[in-house]
């Protein structure tokens, strides 16, 4: 089966129902995406399919054939002189520093992008129910809370 990750393309040996988590993080080597609850409940292997936020642990190969996937090795844009920008979300969570462990994170900017894709200019409200099923155990929420929102500015000084 051949998958599209990134902008590329995989030829991946891995079985139709085998969950797109194993082949990226077991087969591809992608193991930004993390592994938390296997059970599509925390968040921490949340991918782009076609630009929506998807739990790759419970997302079968057969139903990404011919999409296009985004990992978070994907998420910042790189020019064809190999200059990498960093996606606004990224910038943000790095200017407020959110991380602890960090096992979530690759999740919680996934889902943000994804969810400030949809919303460019979401309310605080709308930040809290977007992200409120992306679990973070070192309990960083404030901080993702405030990051989401500093992303949607930078998004939008850059659109200026
Ligand atoms: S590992 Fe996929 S939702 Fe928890
Ligand atoms: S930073 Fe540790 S689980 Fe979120």
């Amino acid at each position: 089966m051949e998958l599209r990750i990134n902008g590329q393309t995989y030829t991946v040996a891995s079985d139709a129902a085998e969950p797109l988590l194993w082949v990226l993080r077991d087969e591809l080597g992608l193991t930004g995406t993390k592994y938390g609850c296997g059970l599509g409940i925390c968040g921490s292997c949340t991918v782009h399919v076609d630009g929506e936020a998807m739990r790759s642990c419970s997302t079968p190969l057969s139903t990404v054939e011919g999409k296009a996937i985004t990992t978070i090795e994907g998420l910042a844009t790189v020019e064809a002189d190999g200059t990498e920008t960093l996606h606004p979300v990224q910038e943000a969570f790095i200017e407020e520093q959110v991380p602890q462990c960090a096992w979530c994170m690759s999740g919680q900017m996934m889902q943000a992008a994804a969810f400030l894709s949809n919303n460019p200019q979401p309310t605080e409200d709308e930040i809290i129910a977007a992200m409120n099923n992306n679990y973070c155990r070192c309990g960083c929420y404030t901080r993702i809370k405030t990051a989401v929102a500093l992303a949607a500015e930078i998004a939008e000084e850059r659109r200026a």
